[in-house]
């Protein structure tokens, strides 16, 4: 069964989460078809150095093929979380998602942004709580991460602080992060204990739906 925008409840309740983080108050949900626009405009609201940290190039829109990608996904193999901001009438502030790699059903590359003036505000934290949580119950143990040297905020958020492997020509530092090793720490959030709960129990009902 199927409800708006073709998803079915589960998916529309897959880690829908609200969070209150440094005094905002936030609604964490799966990205929908229909959320284009609210991408579109996110990605106007970042800055140009913050759109090559998350594409590693210069990126002046989004096309609509790439919008497409974006928010037709299949939530298995590909999943993506919007942050919207309650008070503002539900202003998209944070995108994140990862995609399994092929061959590697275990691993999955993840990306993620906050648009310029909600940074630093523990909202990167909320994306990746969620995205962990997620893939955990999707049976992910790892994301693969590029990220520029000098991006230390997305470096402390996947733990790899100031160490890491060396950086490639363009900068480009590629890692790997053991979702389970970091599960523990994760924990003392409860936030994330909340997501946790959310996507163990969305699993569970794609489990007895055969989905
Ligand atoms: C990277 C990004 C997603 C982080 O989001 P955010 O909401 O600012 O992150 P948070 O406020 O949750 O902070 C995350 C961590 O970075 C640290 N941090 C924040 N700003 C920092 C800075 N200027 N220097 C060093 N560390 C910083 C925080 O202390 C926190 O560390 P902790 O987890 O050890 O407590 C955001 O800066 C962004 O969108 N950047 C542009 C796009 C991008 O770089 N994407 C990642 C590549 S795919």
């Amino acid at each position: 069964m199927t409800g708006r925008d073709g998803l079915t409840p589960e998916i529309e309740s897959d880690i829908t989460t609200e969070v209150t983080v440094a005094g905002l108050r936030l609604l964490v949900r799966p990205i929908r078809p229909t959320d284009k626009e609210l991408l579109q405009t996110g990605f106007g609201a970042m800055s140009a150095e913050s759109r090559a940290q998350r594409f590693h190039g210069s990126v002046s829109q989004l096309s609509p093929s790439t919008l497409r990608y974006f928010t037709e996904i299949d939530y298995v193999n590909h999943f993506a979380v919007v942050v919207l901001d309650l008070e503002t009438d539900l202003t998209g502030v944070g995108f994140g998602r990862y995609i399994r790699i092929r061959d590697r059903p275990d691993a999955a590359e993840i990306a993620l942004a906050v648009i310029d003036c909600y940074q630093g505000r523990g909202i990167g934290t909320v994306v990746v709580d969620a995205l962990t949580a997620t893939a955990l119950s999707a049976g992910i143990d790892s994301f693969v991460v590029s990220v520029r040297l000098d991006n230390l905020p997305m470096r402390a958020l996947l733990g790899v602080g100031t160490g890491g492997p060396p950086p490639d020509n363009a900068g480009v530092l590629t890692y790997e992060c053991d979702l389970r090793s970091q599960d523990a720490a994760r924990q003392s959030r409860p936030m994330y204990r909340a997501f946790r709960g959310a996507a163990a129990e969305a699993a569970s009902h794609r489990t007895a739906s055969g989905g």
